[in-house]
């Protein structure tokens, strides 16, 4: 560096450091204490304090309606959610009615929103220009998912920030899912209901938030690493200790299990097994179109 461009950079940085900024000094390394001074934890702001504050209501919603215009609220922040090519390939189907919401779901609160993965809107679209789209594959399918899930978060981010509740849901894929086609007449092609979100209000406040596994096994920086055999048993110790609420309940107690975990996957998890024949849901997606039917 000439003395002349030193210099200038030099009263650069005093007025900077004057005005209160903090511009990193070119070459000279920060010791991590600096590092730390200029880089602290962010504070909790009102975001992150309803991301923290968000929990699921498991079904006991009371009586209590949410207003017209606090769901209009959550309806466009939802369709903020980012999107593939900002083509929302998604429907969100607003149900009110309890008994149908029960009937679709197992659930009811004061509304239930169904998102559905969703092309026809864009079929049409092309359609009515003379195109032709054919959105009939799996990538199709999966980006509509990540579409719809994102757009499911969004709501429930939303909805928790005005102090509603919410219970994310997939019970719409329990038992006869062609029901929730008749039921709200949806197109038989392209469209494929993927979750579910009632919101309300509680009838009951959670006793506890429930936990989160957060490190080694979760999160991987810069590659993935499986996790090892300790992590492993840190692992299971974490969701047996009752002050981590990592479990969904403590029925495995009672039943005698040693581990939360072999209740998890002895019990709850025990049809996680290879599937023998096709499952109804891999043929009402044939229906859909959304799984490629031609594989030469
Ligand atoms: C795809 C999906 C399906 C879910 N289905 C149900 C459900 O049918 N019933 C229920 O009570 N909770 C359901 N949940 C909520 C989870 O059980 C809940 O998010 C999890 O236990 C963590 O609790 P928290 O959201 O309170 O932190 C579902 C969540 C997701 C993402």
């Amino acid at each position: 560096m000439s003395a002349k461009i030193f210099r200038r950079h030099f009263i650069f940085q005093r007025m900077a450091a004057a005005m209160g900024m903090l511009i990193p000094w070119a070459g000279v390394k920060k010791t991590q204490a600096e590092e730390h001074l200029s880089n602290p934890s962010p504070a909790l702001n009102e975001t992150l304090q309803t991301i923290q504050r968000l929990r699921t209501i498991h079904g006991n919603f009371n009586e209590r309606e949410i207003s017209d215009s606090q769901l209009q609220r959550i309806l466009q922040s939802t369709v903020r959610a980012t999107n593939s090519s900002n083509m929302q390939t998604y429907s969100i189907i607003v149900v009110k009615d309890r008994r149908k919401m029960q009937e679709l779901c197992g659930y009811q609160g004061s509304c239930l929103l169904l998102y559905c993965v969703d092309y026809n809107r864009l079929n049409a679209s092309a359609k009515s220009l003379g195109y032709s789209y054919c959105p009939d594959n799996i990538v199709n399918f999966i980006t509509g998912g990540i579409n719809t899930a994102l757009a499911v978060q969004t709501a429930a981010i939303a909805a928790r920030s005005l102090g509603i509740d919410y219970l994310i849901t997939n019970g719409i894929h329990r038992g006869d899912m062609e029901m929730i086609w008749n039921i709200l007449e949806l197109p038989k092609e392209q469209c494929f209901p993927l979750i579910a979100v009632v919101l309300g209000y509680p009838s009951e406040e959670p006793a506890y938030r429930m936990g989160r596994l957060e490190g080694a096994g979760v999160i991987h920086y810069e590659k993935y690493r499986p996790a090892s055999k300790e992590q492993l048993a840190e692992i299971t110790a974490q969701y047996d200790d009752p002050t981590k609420h990592l479990g969904l309940n403590e029925v495995w107690k009672e039943k005698g299990y040693k581990h939360y975990l072999d209740w998890l996957f002895k019990d709850w998890a025990r049809n996680a097994k290879p599937t023998k024949q096709e499952t109804p849901m891999l043929k009402l997606l044939k229906r859909s179109g959304f799984v490629e039917l031609q594989t030469s």
